[in-house]
């Protein structure tokens, strides 16, 4: 009995200290993977980079604003890397959202003085942000199945890197029954 309660107090302190347990609760859940917060993250910066082009300073904001007030998945992120690689990765989702607060926050500033040059070079740096993060991390995701997620408890997801059965994959027959139109 006196251990198990040590470990629940073990537990709910060593949690208190997770900062991107904090960081990722602090955040408005949604319906949707890690990948798929990331293709949103893709678009908002063809939004700002589109906005800077044509010159139009909501589109720029709207873009910055998406990337500094996104989602959280529906799956504690670092469940697409491996039981030994989540401390890494959890550092590095705390360090980055905050970069990525500020250089969104400078974007927002910085083109509210049509300085198109100066707002240019805040979203290089955005994106130099967002590359460093991929350069280290891309290639170790392994995507989760979104049937997989119960969303009662995200933390559900099998602990251990899935296996190629689990990946997930397009069904087959729906690929087979594309039309092949490189073929006459
Ligand atoms: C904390 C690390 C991190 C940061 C910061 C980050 N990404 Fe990603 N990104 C990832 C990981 C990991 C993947 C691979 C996810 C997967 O395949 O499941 C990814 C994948 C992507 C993809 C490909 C999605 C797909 O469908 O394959 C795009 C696009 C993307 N990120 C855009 C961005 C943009 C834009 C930013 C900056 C505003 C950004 N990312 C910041 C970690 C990060």
């Amino acid at each position: 009995m006196r251990l198990i309660l040590m470990m629940i107090f073990l537990y709910t302190f060593s949690n208190a200290f997770d900062n991107a347990e904090k960081l990722v609760d602090s955040k408005q859940k949604s319906d949707m993977t890690y990948k798929e917060l990331m293709q949103i993250m893709g678009r908002s910066s063809s939004m700002i980079h589109q906005g800077i082009l044509m010159q139009n300073r909501q589109m720029v904001k709207d873009g910055a604003n998406a990337i500094a007030h996104h989602k959280a998945p529906n799956h504690k992120p670092w469940l697409i890397m491996e039981t030994f690689q989540y401390q890494a990765f959890k550092d590095t989702l705390v360090e980055f959202d905050n970069r990525l607060h500020q250089i969104a926050d400078a974007i927002i500033k910085v083109v509210d003085e049509e300085d198109w040059t100066k707002t240019q070079k805040a979203f290089s740096e955005l994106t130099l942000t967002c590359i460093s993060c991929h350069i280290s991390w891309k290639s170790e995701a392994h995507p989760i199945n979104p049937k997989q997620i119960n969303s009662s408890n995200p933390t559900q997801h099998p602990h251990k890197h899935p296996n190629s059965d689990e990946m997930y994959k397009p069904p087959l027959k729906m690929l087979r029954d594309l039309p092949r139109r490189d073929i006459p």
